[in-house]
Formats: C-alpha cells, sequence, structure tokens
C-alpha cells in the first residue's frame, strides 16, 4: 500500500499538467481522476450523484446544520483505501479547496461537514474494519467505526476486555479519541485518547505515517488535541482494559420534593473521591438521575454506598447486576436489546441542540443550585440536559501534559449543558441559543477560571473562533485554546507549524500554526 502511495503521489506532483480553466471543481475532480487505477471514481460523489444528499445528511448528527441554507461541499469522497485521502489531500491543496473530516459527525458545531469556504468531505463512512487481537489485548480500528461498533467487536470475542471510551454508540472514534473522549471507565482508566498505542495519518504532503514515522510530538498532539489540525488519521491501535464479568448497574431518580438540592450538593465533594471501581453520575432535567457503574458485584457496592454516600438511599431495589457490554447498553437505554442495536449508526432521536462544557473545581453552594433550576424552568430551558460526570481516580494521577486533554487533577467533576428542540427555523433555535448562554453565564462563579475550561469534544465556538479568511494569530486563538488545552495550547501551536506550517488543515478552531 504504501508503495502504491508513494507512487500515486509522484505520479500526481510532477506528471500532471493541469489546464487553466477556471473551474475549480472540475480541475479537482481531473486531479482526483487522474489515477484511475486506484478506482477512486468509485468513491467520489458530487452534487449531481444521485447518492449526494443521503450520504451527505446520513452523518448530520445536529439537524441545526442540516437546513439548506447551510453551505455544502462540492465533493464528498468515502475513502476505503490510505490511497484516496491521499489523492484528496494533494489534490484539495492544489485547487484550494479546504477540507472537513467525517468519521462519526457528531461534531458540535458541525465542524466536519460545515465550512462557508468552498470545501470538499472525506467521509469515512466505509472505512472502518475493526481487528481485536484477544493475546494482545489490543485492536487496530479504523477512523469510520464508531465506539458503538468498536464495543460490538471486543463484547462478541470477550467479555472481560473493554475500552475506556464514550457512551453513546454512534459516535465516530476519529473524533472521539482525537479529543479525548470518556465514559464509565474514566475513573479506573483514564480517557480514550490515554489508552491510544499507535496510529496512522495522512499528513499535509500526502505521506502515510505511524507513530514512528510521524515522530513523538505529533503522536502527542493528536491524542487530545484534535485531530483535523494536523492531518486524516486513518487508524488507532488501542489498549484494552480488563473488566470483571459481573458489574452493576443502579439508578436512583429524585426529585426536587426528594431532596434532590441537598443530595446534588454533597454527591460534589463524594463522587471524585469514591474508589476507582465507582463511578456515580447525575443526569439533570427536571430531576437529578444519579446512575451507577460498579466495577463487581451488588453485595459490595451497597456498604461502599453507605459509607461515602448514605443520603443517596441506595438499596439492591435500585440495582441490577449484568455484563460490561450490557452496562454499554443500558446506559444508552438499549438496556435488554440484542447486542446489533451497537451496530446502528442512526440515533435513535435525531434533533439539533447547542450544547457547552464547564469543569467544577470547588462544591457549588445549595443556592447556587436552586438558582439553576429557577432557570431550567424558563421558556428557552425546554429541552435542557445537564450531564454531570465525576473526575478524581485515574484522572487525577495523569499529569496534566501527557496528553493535550488538561482537566485532570483538582477537577471535581465535568459539566455538559445542553438544550435539544425539534421546531425547525431560526427563531426558536435562537431562544434556546440565547438560553444556553443566558445559563453559562449564570454558572460563572461556580466553575473553573483562567481559563474557564472546556472540553474539546463539547465543540462550542461561542468561547472564541479563528478568522474564517486570512491569518489568525496565535493570540487570538489562544482565547479559546487555553480554554480547551490550558498551557498545552502552546506545544500544540509549535507541533502545528512543524507538521502544517501553511495551515492547510484548518477551521475555526483548528490549532493556528506559529509561522
Ligand atoms: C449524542 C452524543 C453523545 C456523546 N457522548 C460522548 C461521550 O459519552 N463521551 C465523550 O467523550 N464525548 C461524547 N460526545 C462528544 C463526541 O465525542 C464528539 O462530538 C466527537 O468529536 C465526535 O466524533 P465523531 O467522529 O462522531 O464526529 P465528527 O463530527 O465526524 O468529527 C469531530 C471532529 O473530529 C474531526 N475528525 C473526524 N474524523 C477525523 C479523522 N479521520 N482525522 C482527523 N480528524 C477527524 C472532525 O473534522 C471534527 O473536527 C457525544 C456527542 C454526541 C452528539
Ligand atoms: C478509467 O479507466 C477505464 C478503463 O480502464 C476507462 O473506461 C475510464 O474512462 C477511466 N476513467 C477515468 C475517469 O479516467
Ligand atoms: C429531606 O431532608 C430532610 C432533612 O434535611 C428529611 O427530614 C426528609 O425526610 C428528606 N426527604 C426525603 C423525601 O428524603
Ligand atoms: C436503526 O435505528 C433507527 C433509529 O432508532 C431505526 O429507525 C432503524 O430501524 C434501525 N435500523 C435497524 C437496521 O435496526
Amino acid at each position: 500500500m504504501k508503495n502504491l502511495s508513494l507512487k500515486f503521489i509522484v505520479a500526481i506532483t510532477i506528471g500532471f499538467v493541469f489546464s487553466c480553466a477556471s473551474d475549480i471543481h472540475e480541475n479537482f475532480l481531473k486531479c482526483l481522476h487522474f489515477h484511475n487505477s486506484t478506482s477512486i471514481s468509485n468513491v467520489v460523489y458530487t452534487k449531481s450523484s444521485s447518492a449526494y444528499d443521503s450520504l451527505l445528511h446520513f452523518s448530520i448528527q445536529n439537524l441545526r446544520f442540516s437546513s439548506n441554507n447551510i453551505p455544502k461541499p462540492l465533493v464528498i469522497v468515502t475513502p476505503l483505501q490510505p490511497c484516496h485521502v491521499q489523492a484528496t489531500v494533494i489534490c484539495s491543496q492544489r485547487h484550494g479547496l479546504q477540507i472537513r473530516i467525517r468519521s462519526g459527525g457528531h461534531d458540535f458545531e458541525g465542524i466536519s461537514y460545515v465550512s462557508q469556504v468552498p470545501f470538499v468531505i472525506i467521509d469515512f463512512i466505509n472505512y472502518r474494519n475493526i481487528q481485536v487481537d484477544l493475546q494482545d489485548r489490543t485492536a487496530w480500528v479504523q477512523v469510520g467505526a464508531t465506539v458503538g461498533e468498536l464495543y460490538y467487536s471486543i463484547a462478541t470475542k470477550t467479555s472481560t476486555l473493554a475500552f475506556p471510551a464514550g457512551v453513546c454508540p454512534t459516535v465516530g472514534v476519529a473524533g472521539q479519541f482525537s479529543g479525548g473522549g470518556y465514559g464509565y471507565l474514566l475513573r479506573k482508566y483514564g480517557l480514550a485518547a490515554d489508552n491510544i498505542m499507535d496510529a496512522h495519518i495522512i499528513d499535509v504532503k500526502g505521506r502515510f505515517l505511524d507513530r514512528e514515522a510521524m515522530g513523538e510530538d505529533l503522536f502527542w498532539a493528536i491524542r487530545g488535541g484534535g485531530g483535523a489540525s494536523f492531518g486524516v488519521i486513518l487508524a488507532w491501535k488501542i489498549k484494552l482494559v480488563p473488566v470483571p464479568s459481573t458489574v452493576t448497574l443502579f439508578r436512583v431518580p429524585r426529585t426536587l420534593e426528594q431532596n434532590a438540592t441537598k443530595l446534588v450538593h454533597k454527591w460534589q465533594s463524594v463522587a471524585s473521591k469514591l474508589p476507582k471501581d465507582l463511578t456515580v453520575s447525575i443526569m439533570l432535567t427536571v430531576q437529578a438521575l444519579f446512575q451507577g457503574l460498579f466495577l463487581g458485584g451488588v453485595d459490595k457496592v451497597i456498604p461502599l454506598m453507605r459509607e461515602s454516600f448514605l443520603e443517596l438511599g441506595l438499596v439492591k431495589e435500585d440495582c441490577t447486576e449484568m455484563s460490561w457490554i450490557e452496562f454499554t447498553l443500558h446506559s444508552w437505554g438499549f438496556g435488554g436489546q440484542p447486542l446489533e442495536v451497537l451496530l446502528n449508526r442512526s440515533q435513535v432521536t435525531r434533533d439539533s441542540f447547542k450544547a457547552k462544557s464547564d469543569y467544577v473545581k470547588h462544591p457549588i453552594p445549595e443556592s447556587g443550585l436552586e438558582g439553576l433550576w429557577r432557570l431550567f424552568y424558563e421558556d428557552g430551558g425546554k429541552g435542557v440536559l445537564m450531564v454531570i460526570f465525576p473526575f478524581g481516580g485515574r484522572m487525577g494521577e495523569i499529569p496534566e501534559s501527557e496528553i493535550p486533554f488538561p482537566h485532570r487533577a483538582g477537577v471535581l467533576y465535568q459539566i455538559q449543558y445542553a438544550v435539544h428542540w425539534e421546531e425547525k427555523g431560526d427563531e426558536v433555535a435562537q431562544r434556546h441559543i440565547h438560553w444556553i448562554r443566558k445559563l453559562y453565564s449564570y454558572m460563572e462563579p461556580f466553575v473553573s477560571k483562567s481559563p474557564r475550561e472546556a472540553y474539546l469534544n463539547y465543540r462550542d465556538l461561542d468561547i472564541g473562533v479563528n478568522n474564517i479568511h486570512g491569518y489568525t494569530s496565535y493570540e487570538q486563538a489562544s482565547i479559546w485554546g487555553f480554554k480547551y488545552f490550558k498551557n498545552n495550547f502552546n506545544r500544540l501551536a509549535h507541533v502545528k507549524s512543524k507538521v502544517d506550517p501553511l495551515n492547510f488543515f484548518r477551521y475555526e478552531q483548528s490549532i493556528p500554526s506559529l509561522m
């Protein structure tokens, strides 16, 4: 494969003289088709292809970015082989087109499939082979795979190995792992990005690189710094982690009348200090749903919870013992369904949403929480969901600069604020967006400061953006960059300057080149 690609690039760079027609789009296609022997024409979709629309819309996971007035790509390429990616990278540069790279399409701001300048999408929907090596306790995962497909591949081979990635099965492994990736194994094993051993990437020159060839700086950057600033990731080699054959799930819903405020308040100083085998998260709507995972049996978790969080009143009836993979199904509302639902790439409900994130380092006073509930009952807050996830455990042991994801020691918990709506139109969207911004400013006194930290995978363009045209300075990008990466932002900018000095791989929140 490597030889073939090399030959291809040489052919493209020296062998082909472009006509001077003004149509960039045409020339781009000619460039792609030039190397006919790689059969690239079978994986190129233009606006006149009958499958273009369904392909484009299939992985739009936020319907806020699906309407007609949203800019659409000139071409979609669905690679089957690395050389298809190499061709797209080379030809896009030659013809002044931007690239958007899509794996699962869950980017909160639609960055993987929307751009304000003429662009091409590389959509990995058909590039998703997964090879699990039980002996080695590793797997190679191609980037078009979803975490559901990965979990399925592991679970059909063993019930005692897992991977510490996210909860939602339709999320893509490229976006999620390159931005961090957390789920119920976070406190025991850290992030998905903490458990990556190797990667394959196509760089700006069209070279196919593995960890050894890309070097440790670039390998560091793509594990938490977001892949799309640096190149096109093709595959990850991941380390699988042990889980017991029996785990315990519990769910305890509490309304305001049932002292939800006091419980959430207490939870804040408890959850990050629990043993690593025990994770209790909260989903807040107009009630608080405490959802727990214990890596072990029910007989052990009840006394543990009594000792540390008696007030929740956990009893045996709230608990169910199951396998790890059954837990992943339950935690996404697929309890009792066949494993194959993990292979379904369509979300059960797909709607429009706007989300934001925060990290909390000191417990919020009860009065602060009460103000939050009041906001929930406002009109724009209809459709609110706040996911409160405890850190601590393994997260506190990993140094802040180990990978670009910096939110580690001292973080009690992470918050995701989201507001969802189904109605179409700008007016309703603006009402909800206005509301969530108001919620975000309400929370300011209670959350991390200087910078107010944010999770890259909960992308939020409100916290700052690059210039769409022309140069963006390091200082300008620092406004959002330090929120996602703290001091790691500086190293990310240095890596960027080395691997993509002319800033070809750019978007609203791409790492700036210092050149
Ligand atoms: C319903 C839902 C549930 C979620 N649950 C969790 C969760 O439990 N835990 C968690 O940590 N996060 C969660 N997330 C956030 C999720 O991890 C991020 O949105 C993630 O970036 C999505 O990855 P994707 O591949 O699906 O998205 P995409 O939109 O395809 O990509 C996201 C970003 O990665 C880039 N990218 C995609 N493919 C490549 C590639 N091959 N090479 C380089 N760059 C690439 C894109 O250009 C874009 O910038 C959730 C999101 C949603 C919508
Ligand atoms: C590719 O090759 C086939 C036969 O080899 C030919 O018929 C076809 O026109 C070529 N396509 C392009 C786009 O060059
Ligand atoms: C709420 O807390 C008070 C004490 O703070 C207690 O007396 C009461 O029983 C609790 N209510 C519920 C439903 O647990
Ligand atoms: C996949 O999930 C969607 C949404 O829940 C559903 O409509 C569809 O029927 C499912 N497809 C299969 C093959 O089960």
